[in-house]
């Protein structure tokens, strides 16, 4: 693939504000006229839209970490190759409301380590290759935060999408641990953000952090 477009991931624990900061960034990118395309893990598709019903509604326990995992491996193989490549060959930034650190944050941290962290590395080969985000952005709350904003918007939903907020505190802890080090591990490519600010102040930090990496003044 030819890249021409940017690709940045916003990635963290349940409600922890990365997707309206994604909207923001996106608003934002526009008013500098750089062309760009929103989209999600999972779900950014058609068929995702599908997949997503299933991974985040319902019964907590459904699958074991690795079908877990390739179900989102599918998910992420067909937004690459139907949405994100397309869209970043044609010279568009591309802003995914979470990538692959949420496979390693959820299905290898948060389980404990259930599934061989091979396994992740073999999926990511398999589906992505050696393509990476140009940039990712971890947004950094505490558990306690995150969750009650989230259970509080999912009162308004008619579709539960709460199968992973339902999981015991530990495995929100481990999460948040999961994405500090994974951030730690790459920090080249990652960033971390503490999301416990007003969105004003959090949009503030995502632009100062998108003009210095990409050099936009
Ligand atoms: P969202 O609520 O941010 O839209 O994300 C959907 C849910 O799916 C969220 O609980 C995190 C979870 N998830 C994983 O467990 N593994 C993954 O690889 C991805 C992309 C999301």
């Amino acid at each position: 693939m030819l890249q021409k477009g940017r690709f940045i991931t916003f990635e963290g624990g349940e409600g922890c504000g990365k997707s309206t900061q994604l909207r923001l960034l996106a608003e934002w990118l526009q008013k500098q006229h750089i062309a760009n395309l929103s989209t999600k893990e999972p779900g950014g598709t058609p068929i995702g839209q599908e997949l997503r019903q299933l991974l985040v509604c319902g019964d907590k326990d459904k699958f074991d970490a690795v079908a877990e995992a390739l179900l989102y491996y599918a998910d992420r193989r067909i937004h690459m190759t139907s949405k994100v490549w397309p869209a970043l060959t044609e010279g568009k930034w591309v802003l995914s409301d979470r990538f692959a650190d949420s496979t390693v944050a959820y299905q290898y941290y948060g389980y404990n380590k259930k599934v061989p962290f091979r396994t992740l590395t073999d999926l990511y080969q398999i589906a992505v290759g050696d393509f990476k985000p140009d940039l990712t952005i971890i947004f950094d709350l505490a558990p306690e935060v995150g969750l009650s904003r989230s259970f509080k918007k999912a009162e308004g939903m008619t579709i539960k999408e709460t199968r992973h907020e339902s999981r015991d505190l530990e495995f929100h802890h481990n999460l948040r641990q999961g994405f500090l080090e994974i951030a730690k591990q790459e920090p080249d490519r990652c960033v971390v953000l503490n999301a416990d600010k007003t969105i004003d102040e959090l949009h503030a930090d995502v632009v100062n952090i998108v003009r210095e990496r990409f050099k936009l003044f």
